[in-house]
């Protein structure tokens, strides 16, 4: 699959495949989105519940995600454990002309992009001290997961309309199954049929206000009820 560097309009680069005709962010801002979406809307709410994180990304693509939730986790005391997917990582040599270091994170973030690229993607590996990073190289569909086990789920695949066969009811209901009571998944999407696959799966799903020229995106909570006992 041919892929194209592109710059955003928050200056970050982003990359366009042409035969999807799709870009792994907004063209509005490719930063700015992944922060919005997967760290103040998912990570950073976690990080005042919880000092022991799993994150599970789904299509881990540039890194952007990764390096981000690290340099939000370095200087506090919690340990995070990122599995990231990718079914069609980026080499060496793509990895290191992305430029998000120019815009957020400056040494910090470059130092992570290049250790992730560089991954053979056989073990897990410390991004620092406190962040265990598993890079895997496979499709979602092929990994079974054990249960409970996820806080965070950063669902970043390509939208619905170009790969709809990670936005069904048995995608969901295996992230929803992997993840721990009162964690969420995250992902840029809005559609209704999203979301009701969504709630069909268990999760009790939020319109939160979206970025980069889309109203809203989507939190998805693996809730447990408020049971209340009546007695008659
Ligand atoms: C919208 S891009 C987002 C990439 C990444 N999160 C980032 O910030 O750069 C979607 C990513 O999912 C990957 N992908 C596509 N199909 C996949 C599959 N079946 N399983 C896992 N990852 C997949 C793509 O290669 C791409 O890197």
């Amino acid at each position: 699959m041919e892929r194209k560097l592109i710059v955003t309009e928050d200056g970050s680069n982003s990359i366009f495949v042409p035969e999807l005709n799709e870009h792994y962010h907004s063209t509005h801002g490719a930063v700015q989105e992944s922060m919005h979406v997967f760290i103040e809307a998912g990570l950073k709410p976690m990080l005042q519940k919880k000092q022991k994180i799993n994150i599970l990304e789904v299509g881990l693509g540039t890194g952007l995600n990764a390096a981000l939730s690290f340099l939000e986790t370095e200087l506090k005391k919690v340990q995070i454990n990122y599995i990231g997917i990718e079914a069609y990582p980026l080499s060496l040599s793509e990895g290191s002309q992305l430029n998000f270091h120019e815009i957020i994170g400056g040494d910090k973030m470059r130092e992570c992009i290049m250790k992730i690229h560089s991954s053979n993607r056989k073990y897990p590996f410390y991004l620092g001290e406190n962040f265990i990073l598993n890079y895997l190289e496979a499709k979602l569909e092929d990994i079974q997961f054990p249960n409970d086990s996820f806080d965070l789920v950063y669902f970043d695949a390509f939208s619905p309309g170009v790969q709809p066969e990670l936005w069904t009811k048995e995608v969901f209901q295996k992230l929803y199954n992997a993840m721990r009571f009162e964690g969420w998944l995250l992902t840029y999407s809005s559609k209704g049929e999203v979301r009701r696959t969504m709630e069909e799966c268990g999760f009790e799903v939020d319109k939160l206000p979206g970025v980069g020229g889309k109203r809203e995106m989507s939190r998805a909570f693996k809730k447990i009820a408020d049971f209340h006992h009546h007695e008659h």
